[in-house]
């Protein structure tokens, strides 16, 4: 079963946006497995966005997402990754439809709320980045013959 990793960024948690985009992912029928509040460190947030390494905005991305405690979640369901990232919106939150969290909750790309993995190699590094075997939760969902057929 398909896993992502689901941020909710320093300015989702300050702006109390946590309860409700766990609620949509939720009422969508995707499955929480994973879930903690994280000061994440400037040596993970590199490693996190180390693809982006070379990008002017590289270093005020890393200060925003440590700028205070993140809402990491690992969420399991069919197409997980890809069903997320339209749930998510666009990067940039000019470009995100009402509807999605972005272009619900935010208006700039350098605070645009939340992480979704861009693919299900990236899910998995990240998965494994923020999260211990341990911490990841398998449980038998009593309302998985009403989501799937
Ligand atoms: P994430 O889910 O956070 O990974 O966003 P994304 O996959 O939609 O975009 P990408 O991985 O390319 O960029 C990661 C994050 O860097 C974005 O979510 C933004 O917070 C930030 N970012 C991307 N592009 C810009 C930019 O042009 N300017 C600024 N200030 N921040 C940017
Ligand atoms: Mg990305």
């Amino acid at each position: 079963n398909e896993r992502t990793f689901v941020a909710v960024k320093p300015d989702g948690v300050q702006r109390r946006l946590v309860g409700d985009i766990v609620r949509r992912f939720e009422k969508k029928g995707f499955k929480l497995v994973g879930m903690k509040l994280v000061q994440a460190s400037e040596d993970l947030l590199k490693d996190h966005y180390r693809d982006l390494q070379t990008k002017p905005f590289f270093d005020g991305l890393v200060r925003y997402m440590g700028s205070g405690p993140v809402v990491a979640m690992v969420w399991q369901g069919l197409d997980v990754v890809k069903t997320s990232r339209r749930m998510l919106g666009a990067t940039d939150p000019a470009d995100s439809l009402p509807g999605t969290v972005r272009g619900d909750y935010c208006v700039e790309v350098g605070r645009n709320v939340i992480h979704g993995s861009d693919s299900v190699e990236s899910a998995q590094r990240e998965i494994s980045l923020w999260f211990r075997n341990e911490e990841i939760q398998c449980w038998e969902d009593p309302a998985s013959p009403w989501i799937y057929a």
